[in-house]
Formats: structure tokens, sequence, C-alpha cells
């Protein structure tokens, strides 16, 4: 982020946490907490329930809103399953696709996260699309390998404009949840690799890409993190205090 001109951007991931109520009043407590900042895009992923009337809360201003997932067809027999028209319709902007959640406890494919991304982007949503090594991967030295493939593959028949549209989300498997952050200088290295890999098919947009830095951002490491040149901003889980979704 140093000396780039790229817009820092932000996103709470509320994962399976907080009822409708609670999701509203947490979203009416970050809108006026950065009713001042004037200087990066906030967003907020909350649970499916909660999405629409997030949105509702937050209309006009300047807090996003985000699905968590979404999938790959627009309608049709896929019982449980939340499109990207869907998500539009209910007021998002954004959708995370391909969390590590997703990939491991769900077991979600690469390709299905391609499909994700191409449906969000179809939709007029904003992917925010997840790569990371799991912490067997990183040992055995296979970081960039993983996220080299899980890239690729969630790129497939994207066209430049598409990547425009897009951010990607670097989430070592290994921090998320954990409280062990990368450091910057690991978060940077993979950062950097991955906008040399989205320059190399798309030159003259990588370098404007938002790439987001996920696990275990914290309000003690982020300025370190931010201080990267390809660190340019945060997917933030955290803590989940009593009666509410952080
Ligand atoms: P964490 O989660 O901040 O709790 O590590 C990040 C994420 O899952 O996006």
């Amino acid at each position: 982020m140093a000396t780039s001109t790229r817009r820092p951007f932000f996103c709470g991931n509320w994962k399976l946490n907080g009822t409708i109520t609670e999701s509203v009043a947490l979203a009416t407590e970050v809108r006026n907490g950065v009713a001042t900042l004037r200087e990066a895009d906030v967003v907020v992923a909350p649970s499916l329930t909660a999405v629409h009337a997030v949105a509702r809360r937050l209309e006009g201003g300047p807090v996003g809103v985000s699905g968590q997932n979404c999938f790959w067809e627009d309608k049709g027999a896929f019982t449980g399953e939340v499109s990207a028209p869907q998500l539009a319709e209910a007021g998002c902007k954004y959708v995370i696709v391909g969390h590590s959640e997703r990939r491991q406890l769900m077991g979600e494919l690469d390709a299905a996260v391609n499909l994700k991304a191409r449906a969000a982007l179809r939709a007029g949503l904003t992917p925010i699309i997840c790569v990371g090594e799991t912490l067997s991967e990183r040992d055995a030295g296979e970081t960039l390998g993983r996220v080299e493939a899980q890239l690729d593959i969630a790129l497939l028949e994207m066209t430049a404009d598409g990547l425009a549209r897009s951010l990607v989300a670097y989430e070592p498997v290994w921090a998320i949840g954990t409280g062990r952050n990368a450091t910057p200088a690991q978060a940077q290295e993979v950062h950097h690799f991955i906008r040399t890999r989205l320059a190399a098919r798309f030159p003259d947009v990588a370098p404007a890409v938002r790439i987001l830095y996920g696990g275990s951002v914290k309000p003690d490491n982020i300025r370190a993190l931010m201080a990267e040149e390809d660190v340019d901003g945060g997917l933030v889980g955290g803590i989940v205090k009593e009666g509410s979704a952080s």
C-alpha cells in the first residue's frame, strides 16, 4: 500500500454469527464508527438472514454490504443455495467467494470458486476471491504453488474488465481465527506474487486490483501489514463477543 494509489478496503466477515437484530445494531455501530472516514472502503458481510435488514440500515451511507458466499447458477432446483442476483436484490454490492472455511469444511473446489466469481460479476457484484495455503502446504514449501493454482483456476475465462471489478484476498489458512497472523513480510511475498501473476494475464488491470490480507488481523498488526507495498486492506473475522458478531 505504501506508495500506491489503491484505495484501502476493509471487510468484516461476520461468519455464522448474529441475529438479525444484533447484526443491524452492529452495522449501525460500524456506520457511526466510520462516519468521518473518507479514505477507505468499508464493507460488512453479515449472515445471510441479516443481509437484507443490514443493507436497508446502511442504505445511502458509506458502508457496503457483502454476501459470504453464493451459488453459481442464478436460479433453479438447488435447495439451500443463494444466488448472486438474489444477494444483489437484497442489497449486496460484494460477495466473498472461496473462503477457506468453505473450501475446507464444505468441500468447495477451485473450479466452483471460478463459477461463483463469474456468477457474481454477471449479477453486478464485486467478488472478493479468497486464496491461501494450509499450514502443511506452507511447511512443505508449497505456498506459492497452491496460491497460484487457486488463483489461476478462480480466474479462468475471466476478462480484464471482470478482474478490474474483483478483489483478491490472501488468507493463509493457518492464520484464520488462530491469533497467529502472517508477518508483514510473509504477507507481502504472497501479495506481490499474486499481483505478478495477475499482471502476467492482465498487465493493464493488475496494478489497480486491491489485494486484501486476512487471518488474525487486529488493531495492533494492521498498520504494519498495510505498510507493505501490495497489501491494500483486510478481510477481518475476529472474536465473537457475547451477544454480537464482530
Ligand atoms: P480472522 O478471520 O480475522 O478471525 O482470522 C478472517 C477470515 O476468516 O476472513
